[in-house]
């Protein structure tokens, strides 16, 4: 196309307010940053609420990769305002829950029809960035602490618009990857004994997923007599308190002295892996949903990954498929099957992000949640 100066365009962008992660260490800051429009597959979408996940932290802490400045937040719902070209999927208006699995239909793992792998999803091709042009790397490729994000439209999944924002921003992450961990990769089924590590937003994901799967004994382990508490609320019939009893001991004695069938760690540390490696039954299964940090390294006899058998599994997303899953866990929800609103300790402002971490790191909540 010919154009005359006129026609000449800059890339439009809005000042929005978003929680910003600036280096190793340093507390969260809001500041401005620029969005830019959509661009030809991806959506501007108007933040309802996201959800803090300890995943947020590890970003913050450098767990994750060195790339400063993180935008922050990567648990969220909101209403789409704007589309580029060629989006078919979402339209302005629609209210969705952000996922960071937009699966691409073309990599090896979708033509052999797992697109719960996906090894090359999608994201937002243009930046956000500081007001100072900085480019931002966005937590999960969304980042969600923020008034409006940028991402690609795939990122988009349709859910009832009668959902509470807050509660449905939360199966766009962790509790999304315990119900699959216990569902999808670990293949929870009627009559299974699962005991679950770790009773986060994560954990008690998994605990209500192995309860919706009809687990026979759901054991809950945590070193916070709080969160036991809670974890009973989504199904756990068993609790461990990690401080005060040896967690395969305890998990082996509630099995009838043989170990769960599937035992899944949602702390993602080598000394509880090594718990849920030795706390399953023989031919059991192991799933890691935990987050492990570089410098964690795990040492087991080899005979003995042999001599118990079953299967050790690491579980991303819960090998969920967002278009499938969420939809269908907010209908379960609306039924009053599955209680996702128990996973809504506090609502909080923007500026209380730094103050949900401590509040997280000392086991306060099961999830503080920015609304807009
Ligand atoms: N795989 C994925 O796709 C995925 C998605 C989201 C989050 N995560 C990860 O899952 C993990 C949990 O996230 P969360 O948001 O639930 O965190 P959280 O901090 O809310 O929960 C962790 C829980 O583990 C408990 N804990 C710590 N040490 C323990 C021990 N030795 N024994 C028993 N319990 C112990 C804590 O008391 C806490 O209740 C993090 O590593 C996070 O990064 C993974
Ligand atoms: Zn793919
Ligand atoms: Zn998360």
């Amino acid at each position: 196309m010919f154009s005359d100066s006129d026609d000449i365009q800059e890339v439009p962008v809005t000042d929005v307010r978003a929680v910003v992660a600036t280096g190793r260490g340093n507390p969260v800051e809001v500041v401005q940053i620029n969005v830019p429009d959509p661009g030809p597959g991806e959506a501007v979408v108007r933040v309802r609420a996201c959800g803090v996940c300890h995943t947020d932290l590890h970003y913050r802490e450098g767990g994750i990769s060195d790339d400063y400045p993180f935008l922050l937040g990567h648990e969220a719902a909101g209403v789409v305002e704007e589309v580029g070209d060629g989006v078919q999927n979402v339209q302005p208006g629609d209210f969705v829950i952000l996922n960071w699995r937009a699966v691409c239909g073309l990599c090896r793992a979708c033509r052999r029809g797992r697109p719960w792998y996906c090894f090359n999803t999608h994201n937002a091709a243009q930046p956000m960035t500081l007001s100072d042009g900085t480019p931002l790397s966005p937590a999960l490729g969304i980042g969600a602490f923020a008034e409006k994000t940028l991402v690609h439209a795939g990122q988009c999944t349709k859910v009832d618009p009668a959902a509470r924002p807050a509660v449905a921003g939360l199966l766009g992450c962790g509790v999304m990857a315990g119900i699959g961990a216990a569902v999808n990769t670990g293949a929870a089924g009627p009559g299974d004994t699962v005991a679950v590590i770790g009773c986060g937003g994560v954990g008690d994901g998994a605990i209500a997923g192995a309860n919706m799967a009809g687990a026979r004994r759901i054991i809950a382990v945590d070193t916070d007599p709080k969160k036991l508490e809670w974890a009973r609320q989504f199904g756990a019939t068993h609790t461990v308190n990690a401080a005060e009893a040896d967690t395969v001991e305890a998990i082996r004695e509630l099995t009838d002295g043989f170990g769960a069938d599937l035992v899944i760690d949602a702390v993602g540390r080598p000394e509880t892996f090594r718990q849920a490696f030795y706390a399953r039954d023989l031919a059991g299964t192991v799933v890691l949903v935990g987050v492990p940090t570089p410098e964690m390294k795990l040492e087991l006899p080899l005979l003995d990954v042999f001599g118990r058998g079953g299967a050790v599994k690491s579980s991303w997303y819960g090998d969920c498929l967002p278009e499938r899953d969420f939809p269908m866990l907010i209908e379960l929800h609306q039924q009053g099957r599955l209680p996702l609103e128990k996973f809504v300790t506090e609502e909080i402002a923007l500026d209380q992000v730094e103050e949900a971490f401590g509040k997280m790191h000392r086991g306060e909540v099961l999830r503080s949640v920015v609304v807009f």
